[in-house]
């Protein structure tokens, strides 16, 4: 395959859009695509969010009819399998796209993208920079080899790393644009956690509300509660709206009166016994991949966070710093008991991104991968990690 310099540099460009997907997509890959027309980029796009239009879908709309016999320079082959989104062969093949080229090649499809495109007509070449997004795809490749979804732990706290009040009653530490931002990461996920303390203190309802957040034809997500001993009272706000948008409580052991109470409140109930009297982490998450979620955001408190940091089943921290200062000896932090005792062992974030929220700062970064038992004995062919 001959790409000339031009080629070489429309991959480039989308390349470096896909790198925009960072922290919002994962366990999809970052995926970046240009549309070229006789030499003017006519369109360009990235996957945005997590269940939102994927790179080749966003291009195809900023280039409207322009698209029609244009190029389409795609950092990773595209997708010819229906996940949240519609396959985006078809979308390229439908705006009449006359060639595709792309930078790397999707173990996960197997060479079907390409051939789909193909056999509509259009000429494929690629992979056309292979090695050069490897670093932008390492993470997805690793997320898709494990049955467990990828997981974000997310918490607000103040200057001095308190979560709340050392009276724990709820309330908001940040400002309107960080929640705002908050509601808006619910929308892209499959599923919140909490941990029953969070529920008893704070009542959250943790579905996505502030105007906007929830895309159109999108579904709240899936309410889980880590509560050991069926502990959550039925006049918590999770419960009463059960019925609405679904609520799933992990529970470490079995109580029949308790967990009828729950169920007859709508809530569904599913016990993982684990170490310490309390819910096996690995066992939850396999249940919940089984249960088609593939990206959990897990918003506290601090124990729950100490558990995933310490059982290494956390990829991603998303964590919002306020200009405030609690204090206060009993004031709860955002991770406890993390088994970290030195700071040699610090679980210290990768790829960090800032931005500044109204008074607030977000901070994003990975977790530093560990080993995952649950990878093991994976072939690709057996990723879970088709696209969605
Ligand atoms: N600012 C924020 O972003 C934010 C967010 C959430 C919460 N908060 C604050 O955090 C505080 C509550 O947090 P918390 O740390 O005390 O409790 P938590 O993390 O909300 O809940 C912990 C409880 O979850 C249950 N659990 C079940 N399986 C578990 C597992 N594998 N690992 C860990 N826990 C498991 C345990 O119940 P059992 O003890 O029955 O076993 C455990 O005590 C409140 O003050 C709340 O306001 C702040």
């Amino acid at each position: 395959m001959a790409l000339d310099a031009l080629d070489l540099d429309r991959l480039k460009r989308a390349i470096a859009l896909a790198s925009k997907s960072a922290f919002a997509v994962e366990p999809n890959p970052p995926v970046g695509c240009v549309l070229d027309r006789e030499g003017a980029r006519v369109g360009e796009g990235w996957h945005v969010a997590w269940g939102g239009p994927h790179a080749e879908v966003q291009a195809l709309a900023s280039a409207g009819d322009a698209a029609r016999g244009a190029t389409a320079y795609v950092s990773l082959e595209p997708c010819s399998r229906r996940g949240k989104t519609g396959p985006c062969t078809e979308a390229l093949i439908a705006a009449g796209v006359r060639r595709v080229v792309y930078a790397s090649s999707d173990p996960t499809e197997a060479g079907a993208g390409a051939a789909r495109l193909a056999a509509a007509g259009v000429a494929v070449e690629g992979p056309g920079l292979p090695g050069e997004g490897d670093e932008l795809l390492r993470r997805w490749l690793a997320a898709s080899a494990r049955p467990r979804p990828w997981t974000v732990l997310k918490w607000a706290m103040s200057a001095d790393g308190r979560i709340g009040p050392a009276l724990g009653e709820g309330g908001t530490i940040t400002g309107l644009g960080a929640r705002a931002f908050a509601h808006g990461a619910r929308a892209h996920v499959d599923a919140v956690a909490v941990g029953v303390r969070t529920v008893a203190s704070d009542d959250p309802l943790l579905t996505s509300r502030l105007a906007g957040a929830l895309p159109d034809g999108r579904s709240q997500p899936l309410r889980v509660v880590f509560d050991s001993a069926m502990r959550t009272l039925l006049d918590r706000r999770l419960v009463a709206t059960a019925r609405e948008v679904p609520v799933l409580l992990l529970a470490a052991r079995e109580d029949a009166e308790r967990r009828r109470d729950l169920e007859r409140g709508g809530v569904e109930v599913a016990v993982h016994p684990g170490t310490g009297g309390r819910v096996d982490l690995a066992r939850a998450l396999a249940d919940l991949h089984q249960r088609g979620i593939r990206r959990l955001l897990v918003e506290g408190g601090g124990i729950l966070h100490g558990s995933f940091v310490r059982a290494g089943l956390a990829d991603q921290a998303m964590v919002f710093v306020a200009p405030l200062v609690l204090g206060g000896r009993g004031a709860p932090s955002a991770v406890e008991d993390s088994g970290i005792q030195r700071l040699a062992d610090a679980a210290r974030l990768e790829e960090v991104r800032w931005r500044r929220l109204g008074e607030d700062l977000l901070l994003q970064g990975y977790f530093p991968p560990r080993p995952d038992p649950s990878e093991e004995g994976l072939s690709v062919s057996a990723r879970s990690g088709a696209r969605s």
